[in-house]
């Protein structure tokens, strides 16, 4: 008999913003204004600090601007923004549309977990250094997402939150044409067991991510002063 095919519908700009039924009566969606102090705290638990200027864009309300632009209206119109900034030289102001920042939110607004994913900022940097044209450096940060933070309050641990929101984000990514979703955890934390459940595969102290399959002369490494694993999934 043939197999019943699953049908997942895209997710869209006002779904991500309404959000999704999560684990345990929790409701996953985007980061509000108002859920900074909260994000903080949640944050510290990986510490992890929030990083001012995102801590800007979910106070006006702007986080993840350029994402909901794909998820509405598509890939290109994503990508628009970013060509623009790059045509004026100013490519770190259209990264910061790039970030998306997911909770999980209680009973009584409680927060109760949280994961922020970014662009890479060295595929930028070591790009436009390593001779790549800033517009393709640009345009290939936008087809890769670090998932910088995850944290879930430890007394919301271990009924899928993190699972969760993990999922959610690489499905937004996916959706948005992206090609790599990574990240880095310190070694002897036991993650990578945790990341290898969540479909990752977690790559051996000292090995690097390679993205010359995207065309982009940069290896992602950690930095050696911290001894970190990288986790990767690939279109
Ligand atoms: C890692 C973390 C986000 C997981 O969140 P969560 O919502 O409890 O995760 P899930 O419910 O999806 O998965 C829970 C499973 O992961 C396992 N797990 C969690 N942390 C783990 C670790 N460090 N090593 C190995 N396994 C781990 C749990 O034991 C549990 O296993 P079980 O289902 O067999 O009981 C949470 O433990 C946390 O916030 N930790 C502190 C911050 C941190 O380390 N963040 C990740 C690095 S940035």
């Amino acid at each position: 008999m043939a197999k019943k095919r699953v049908r997942v519908s895209p997710v869209t700009a006002d779904r991500l913003v309404k959000g999704w039924t999560g684990p345990g009566r929790t409701h996953i969606r985007l980061a509000r204004p108002g859920d900074t102090e909260q994000i903080t705290g949640l944050l510290a638990l990986a510490d992890i600090p929030l990083d001012p200027a995102i801590d800007t864009v979910i106070k006006a309300g702007t986080v993840a601007s350029t994402l909901l632009l794909g998820l509405n209206h598509g890939i290109n119109d994503m990508l628009r923004p970013l060509a623009e900034a790059a045509a004026v030289g100013k490519p770190d102001d259209a990264m910061l549309g790039l970030v998306l920042v997911l909770v999980a939110e209680g009973r009584g607004g409680l927060l109760r977990g949280v994961l922020q994913a970014v662009p890479p900022s060295n595929v930028l940097a070591d790009g436009v250094g390593g001779g790549v044209p800033l517009l393709n450096a640009v345009l290939g940060a936008a087809k890769i997402a670090k998932i910088r933070a995850l944290a879930v309050a430890e007394d919301a641990r271990s009924i899928g939150i993190g699972e969760t929101l993990i999922r959610r984000s690489v499905r937004i990514y996916l959706q948005l044409g992206y090609f790599l979703v990574y990240g880095q955890f310190p070694i002897g934390s036991g993650l990578e067991k945790y990341y290898a459940r969540q479909s990752f595969t977690v790559l051996d102290e000292g090995q690097h991510i390679d993205l010359s399959r995207l065309g982009l002369p940069i290896h992602i490494r950690t930095d050696p002063s911290e001894p970190e694993r990288l986790f990767a999934r690939w279109r």
